[in-house]
């Protein structure tokens, strides 16, 4: 089912309807928003990688509403009952062994799944009455959406439906745990810490060495905007282009483009619109996808971030930093 028509809404419903018929919906998550379709059709989910332009081998998250609909499409073994009975709904994303065979895979004999928080997720849920898989509602390579209109921009007469609700709360992607494997591994870190999944567990979670090989999708350049970003120690210094000594193959031709100074960080002054001042990791995290979708509209060439605070959420800000393709 392909059409350039896209219904725009506020009503989970409808939205479920054109999930059930077949259709690709971009909808709101307490992390980021999503783009989905049946996990059960799986012509629909191929669409997804279309739509997208996403590598084929990179698995979806199946996006479940309860623990019950998680136990009928994986094995779900006792840790994930434990992590799923204190952080569900919320935004940690389980790698479980697949039970159901009808669920679209890429070949995998696992499967990530998650039940969201977000109150517009868990509606479409239930009106859709199946198991929606979607990834993160961007361009492959883009930063993830979390505004309503940039998702419209981006998505507007590509997908059949595009569900409009609450805020987006966290705004950086759910946290993945590997339980197909007797040891925990953290694959992507999120709000959700590793030491809150230990302290949960009363185990260890490993970091794999190289995540890559385990989960398909953290080995593509993420997030990425156009300008060349930079993670700094303090912002202060960078008043014009001042590249730290390291920065190599700039994706900026200097000598033909104009330079424009973009920057995120805490405590320092603002000097124009593209400079952006946050108070904490959270505000930080809430704001880095829609700071950096702003420098592409801008045209910025240098995007400075400065490193987040220690402790909460710098694990996960840090990872989306460097794979945005940060020098420093
Ligand atoms: O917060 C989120 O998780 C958002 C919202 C929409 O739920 N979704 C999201 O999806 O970030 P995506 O596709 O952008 O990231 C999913 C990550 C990818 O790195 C993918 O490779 C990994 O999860 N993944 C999915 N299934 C997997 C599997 N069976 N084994 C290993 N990694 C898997
Ligand atoms: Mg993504």
């Amino acid at each position: 089912m392909f059409t350039n028509k896209t219904l725009i809404t506020k009503s989970p419903v409808s939205a479920g309807e054109i999930i059930r018929e077949g259709g690709v919906v971009v909808f709101p998550t307490e992390t980021v928003y999503g783009i989905g379709a049946s996990s059960f059709n799986h012509d629909a989910c191929l669409s997804i990688y279309r739509i997208k332009n996403r590598p084929p081998d990179n698995p979806l998250i199946v996006h479940c509403h309860s623990i019950d609909q998680v136990t009928e499409i994986a094995h779900l073994t006792g840790k994930a009952r434990v992590l799923l009975e204190r952080f569900a709904p919320g935004p940690l994303s389980l790698i479980l062994k697949k039970r159901d065979p009808r669920i679209f895979s890429t070949g995998l004999s696992t499967v990530a799944v998650r039940i969201p928080a977000h109150p517009t997720a868990r509606a479409l849920l239930e009106a859709a009455n199946l198991p929606i898989s979607a990834p993160s509602a961007n361009l492959s390579g883009k930063p993830s959406l979390t505004r309503f209109a940039d998702v419209v921009a981006v998505f507007d007469g590509k997908v059949e439906g595009i569900l409009e609700g609450e805020p987006i709360e966290w705004g950086l992607e759910s946290t993945v745990i590997d339980l197909s494997t007797p040891i925990p591994r953290l694959l992507r870190p999120g709000s959700i810490e590793k030491e809150d999944i230990e302290s949960v567990l009363g185990a260890p979670v490993e970091i794999p060495h190289s995540p890559e090989l385990l989960s398909p999708g953290v080995k593509y350049r993420h997030y990425s905007p156009e300008g060349q970003l930079f993670l700094v120690d303090s912002l202060e210094t960078f008043t014009s282009v001042a590249k730290p000594p390291n920065a190599r193959d700039s994706k900026i031709q200097e000598e033909d483009s104009p330079i424009r100074i973009a920057k995120i960080g805490f405590g320092f002054q603002p000097q124009s619109e593209r400079e952006l001042l946050v108070a904490s990791n959270e505000e930080y995290a809430a704001k880095l996808y829609s700071f950096l979708v702003d420098c592409d509209h801008n045209q910025v060439t240098h995007i400075y971030c400065q490193k987040p605070k220690p402790g909460k959420l710098y694990a996960a800000l840090m990872n989306r930093i460097q794979k945005a393709g940060a020098i420093g």
